[in-house]
């Protein structure tokens, strides 16, 4: 079995022999953080249409993993995960997850989170922050000359005064890029907004991106919500509602290069605001419905608990 798993990787030649790298269990056991809120902390999804991981052969795990990161095999959820998994950090998820028994009990019965529930916390992120002048192709300095006109609400360096104006500092290049260019087609509604980017061309969109990126964001100074923290967490698998961490971030910074915006720092009224849009359909802009579908399971108590928590993240 192991030679003819060996064979095909020579054949699709995406792992070479000499390339293929020890998986470490235990450094992938922190790396799957993440993937927890999706597949489950003991690699058993607690939602159906996410596959269980636990006991899956590791090599067919690397070959999705690979995949998933080269586009061959393609998924809205799981090819933005991939992009961040160096071949390393794929070796040592693939150990951990295909070391788990298939019925997710052993662990359970170490005294770990049992199956399906919130990734056991840590301040870990897969996503090496990537500086985003690497990321994005735009002019730091042309853009802070750009940003004179956008400082009266988004403040000079980024981090807006007033709740109904998001911070921008330390956002994601790509995706602030994303939303000039959706306020600009229409594709995202904001009268205030769209009259901004009315005569912006592609290079002022990205050289804005990369200088409100490169800035250094403030800390939430929200109260924070224990009931907040457990949906942010831990989604809410009766609701099928996936937790938030695994996009957002175990610190709400989001995941710079798929796009995934930052969340900490801006107000709660501001956050409200959009999950409130997500929900009615109003702001329709996310690719493949990906917040649409989150915000139309949220109650207004998981909306207002959920942005207390976030107004609070450092
Ligand atoms: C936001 C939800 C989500 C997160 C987080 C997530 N995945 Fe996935 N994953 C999915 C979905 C959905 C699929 C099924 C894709 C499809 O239908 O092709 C999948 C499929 C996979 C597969 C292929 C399984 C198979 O049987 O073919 C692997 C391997 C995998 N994920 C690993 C990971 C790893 C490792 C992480 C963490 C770095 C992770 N996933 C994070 C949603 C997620
Ligand atoms: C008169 C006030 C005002 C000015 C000036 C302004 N904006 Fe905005 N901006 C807003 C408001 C209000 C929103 C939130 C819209 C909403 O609620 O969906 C916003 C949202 C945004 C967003 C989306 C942020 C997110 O987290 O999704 C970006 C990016 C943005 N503005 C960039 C700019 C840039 C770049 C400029 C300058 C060229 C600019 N804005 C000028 C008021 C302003
Ligand atoms: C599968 C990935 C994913 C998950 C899980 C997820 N989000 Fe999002 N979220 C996104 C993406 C992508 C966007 C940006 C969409 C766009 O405009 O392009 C977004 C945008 C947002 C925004 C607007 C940010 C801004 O600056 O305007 C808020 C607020 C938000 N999400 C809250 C949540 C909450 C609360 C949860 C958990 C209940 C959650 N998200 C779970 C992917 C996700």
């Amino acid at each position: 079995m192991k030679k003819i798993i060996f064979s095909l990787f020579l054949a699709i030649g995406s792992i070479s022999a000499a390339q293929a790298l020890e998986g470490d269990a235990a450094a992938g056991k922190t790396k799957a953080a993440t993937c927890a809120a999706c597949h489950g902390a003991t690699g058993i999804s607690a939602i159906p249409n996410y596959p269980n991981l636990a006991g899956q052969n590791s090599a067919y795990i690397i070959k999705q993993l690979t995949d998933f990161k080269a586009g061959t095999r393609s998924d809205p959820l799981m090819s933005p995960m991939a992009a961040n998994l160096s071949e390393q950090d794929m070796a040592d998820v693939a150990a951990y997850f295909s070391g788990i028994p298939r019925s997710g009990e052993v662990v359970a019965a170490t005294g770990d989170a049992p199956a399906g529930a919130a990734p056991v916390a840590g301040n870990v992120e897969i996503v090496a922050s990537t500086p985003a002048s690497a990321i994005y192709k735009g002019d730091v300095s042309a853009g802070k000359t750009k940003a004179a006109t956008c400082a009266a609400c988004h403040g000079a360096d980024g981090n807006s005064l007033v709740p109904m104006y998001p911070s921008l500092a330390g956002q994601s290049a790509n995706y602030i890029a994303k939303q000039l260019h959706d306020f600009k087609s229409g594709d995202r509604n904001d009268p205030v907004m769209a009259g901004m980017v009315a005569a912006l061309s592609e290079e002022d969109m990205h050289d804005l991106a990369a200088f409100f990126a490169v800035q250094a964001p403030k800390a939430g100074t929200g109260e924070g919500s224990d009931l907040g923290k457990k949906l942010y967490f831990s989604g809410d698998a009766a609701k099928g509602i996936t937790a938030c961490i695994a996009c957002h971030g175990v610190n709400g910074k989001g995941m710079q290069q798929a796009g995934f915006p930052a969340i900490a720092g801006q107000s709660k009224d501001y956050l409200k605001k959009q999950l409130a849009t997500f929900r009615d359909g109003s702001r329709a802009n996310d690719n493949n419905g990906i917040m649409r579908n989150i915000a139309i399971k949220l109650s207004d108590a998981d909306i207002e608990e959920v942005t207390q928590y976030m107004s609070s993240l450092k």
